[in-house]
């Protein structure tokens, strides 16, 4: 297993999601916009839980040896228990686990099990009080603002209050957990979803899709940082 930094838990991180990247060229895609990011998320779907299929611990295996950056894999899966040995042996640092799969909370005992951060993901349709009781023991809530499964999509500003009042029961917990906004983050909702007190903004078509990603992602920052 690795460590990789996460970064401090109060600063802006800008992960990118490489669902949107060339995956015909993962390694030179994350090399272009390295010096302009924090973490990479690997968004990992099975077909089930949502209704596309991408890719599993072999395409982390194979970019670990590549990136120095944390690696952040959203596991869009039915039974997250199954793969998470898998995805710490392939080099993720992080692993997100949705609430609504199978044994949510006994993944992420798995995952700090194996020496990787966990991470707790909610859909827009889930209540936010669904994961508050496991606020203590999470390195990472992960805020869906899109319906999981596809990249490209429009924000679903609704959401955002269940950022707010995340961000208020973590404070308010003096708890040390990365609040990660993860769906239709471009330059317009980067600075909203950064002022409703995410931490990490998750984009991916905003900066792979992009003229230039590097520039993207310096963007994506820069606005998120506009009070
Ligand atoms: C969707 C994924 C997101 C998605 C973000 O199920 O979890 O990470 O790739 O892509 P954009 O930023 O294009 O919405
Ligand atoms: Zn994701």
């Amino acid at each position: 297993m690795t460590s990789r930094d996460p970064g401090d838990w109060r600063s802006l991180r800008i992960a990118p999601s490489i669902l949107s990247a060339d995956f015909a060229a993962l390694r030179e895609d994350l090399a272009r916009v390295d010096p302009e990011i924090d973490w990479v998320h690997l968004d990992v779907m099975d077909g089930h839980f949502v209704p596309n299929l991408t890719i599993g611990p072999a395409v982390v295996s194979a970019l670990r040896p590549h990136s120095d950056r944390l690696f952040d894999c959203h596991l869009m899966v039915t039974d997250p228990r199954r793969y998470l040995e898998a995805f710490a042996r392939a080099g993720a640092d992080s692993c997100t686990v949705h609430v609504e799969a199978h044994e949510a909370a006994a993944a992420l005992d798995d995952a700090r099990a194996l020496g990787v951060r966990a991470g707790l993901a909610l859909n827009p349709d889930t209540p936010v009080e669904s994961v508050l009781a496991h606020l203590g023991t999470l390195d990472l809530v992960l805020v869906m603002s899109v319906y999981p499964g596809f990249g490209g999509q429009a924000f679903i500003p609704e959401v955002l209050d269940k950022v707010r009042a995340l961000r208020q029961e973590i404070d308010a917990q003096g708890l040390e957990v990365d609040l990660e906004i993860d769906g239709g983050i471009d330059v317009t909702w980067a600075p909203v979803a950064a002022g409703a007190g995410a931490t990490v903004l998750v984009a991916g078509s905003a900066i792979f899709r992009a003229p230039d990603p590097r520039a993207a992602a310096r963007e994506l920052r820069a606005r998120a940082l506009v009070p």
